[in-house]
């Protein structure tokens, strides 16, 4: 099973196998991982599942759609480039390894 490390904001790491399918949030939810909300429940509506996603991964994510784009306008910590919504991205067997980390507030 792919594996995934959640770093937040105090800089502790949790690492975990996530199975294929499972999006970063359920991931975390399951996990009760601090620092994903998740309040809209995976659904591209509430921006507090905002990660930093690790440079080395980014080319290995899916697109980003529009909805996702806009959700991130409205994240409550500093958008950078390597922001995503943990919601919209799946485990797959390549994205194994990664490295995820969380802003200093999702509210
Ligand atoms: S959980 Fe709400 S946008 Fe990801």
């Amino acid at each position: 099973m792919p594996k995934i490390t959640y770093i937040n904001f105090e800089g502790e790491a949790t690492e975990l196998d996530l199975p294929i399918g499972h999006s970063l949030v359920e991931g975390a939810i399951q996990n009760d991982i601090e620092g994903i909300v998740a309040e809209c429940g995976g659904s591209c509506m509430c921006a507090t599942c905002h990660c930093y996603v690790d440079e080395a991964f980014l080319d290995k994510l899916p697109e980003m759609e529009e909805e996702e784009d806009e959700m991130l306008e409205d994240a409550a910590s500093e958008r950078k480039s390597n922001s995503r919504l943990g919601c919209q991205i799946r485990m797959t067997e390549e994205l194994d390894g990664l490295i995820v980390r969380l802003p200093e507030t999702q509210v």
